[in-house]
């Protein structure tokens, strides 16, 4: 029976919850991460006893310190770390505001760079970690200059790590998915049109037809938290469905 110990922030919906429900369902324990209590009773409920979860406000470094100390009182040492949480919010660059900019940055890339840090002391060796950032690291789009400084930012840490933490055991790898239909859209303050009109454009331009969906995106996550991928050091697995092409 698996009995690793698999940390998601971020798990209450979307990417991460599908995750959390992929792990659950192959024996892995699982702690989700949350703002949103509401989000996260919700997710609890749909996930199962066998699933822990904390709110935990990624962006908050005395957040992450209560996290770690309640994850390792109450469960140990992890095996497995999923640095997922993450907002979006579209604006075009001359129209960035200084708030749009921190909460971007504080999130994204801030509070996963002092997740990560502060997990380091209960992460076993050896420990996965996977880094979720995103297709505009490397395609372009209008409207996304802050996400995407933040998820480069993140993808930047990864290859540091690799070295930094070798000789604890840990390996960092990352996951790109591309446009995934997930609560995401609609929390960035996206019109009903205008979501239905990016997942339409994107399901009939991509080689598969439709639009990723969070299960897509599970097993890659799995597969790279596990020991199937222990060699593995600073891989990118795209997860678009041949968008990027
Ligand atoms: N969907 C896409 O098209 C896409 C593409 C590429 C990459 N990604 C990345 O995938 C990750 C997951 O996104 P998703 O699409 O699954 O969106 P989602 O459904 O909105 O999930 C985001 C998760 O992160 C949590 N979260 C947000 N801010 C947080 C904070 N400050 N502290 C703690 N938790 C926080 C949310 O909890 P609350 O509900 O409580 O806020 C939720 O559980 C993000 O990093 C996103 O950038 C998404």
């Amino acid at each position: 029976m698996n009995k690793q110990i698999i940390v998601i922030t971020g798990g209450t919906t979307g990417i991460g919850f599908a995750c959390a429900e992929y792990l659950l369902n192959l024996d892995y324990r699982v702690i989700i991460t949350g703002r949103t209590k509401e989000n996260l009773d919700s997710a609890i409920s749909k996930l199962g006893q066998n699933c822990f979860g904390f709110l935990s406000n990624t962006s908050s470094l005395s957040d992450i310190d209560e996290l770690v100390i309640k994850v390792k009182n109450q469960f140990g040492n992890i095996d497995g770390l999923f640095v997922n949480a993450g907002v979006f919010r579209a604006s075009n660059f001359e129209g960035t505001s200084e708030e749009l900019f921190d909460e971007t940055m504080n999130i994204n890339f801030k509070g996963a760079f002092f997740t990560v840090q502060k997990f380091i002391p209960i992460l076993n060796n050896p420990s996965s970690i996977v880094l979720n950032t995103s297709i505009v690291v490397f395609k372009s789009f209008a409207d996304t200059s802050v996400y995407t400084a933040s998820k480069a930012a993140l993808e930047s840490i990864a290859k540091v790590l690799n070295i930094e933490l070798a000789d604890r055991g840990i390996r960092v790898n990352i996951v790109s998915p591309g446009v995934t239909e997930s609560p995401i859209q609609k929390k960035s303050g996206m019109t009903d049109e205008a979501i239905n009109n990016l997942l339409e454009y994107f399901s009939s331009t991509s080689p598969i037809g439709r639009i990723i969906q969070p299960t897509d995106i599970a097993p890659i996550v799995e597969f790279l938290l596990s020991n199937k991928s222990r060699v593995l050091r600073n891989e990118k697995i795209i997860v678009d469905g041949g968008t990027t092409l």
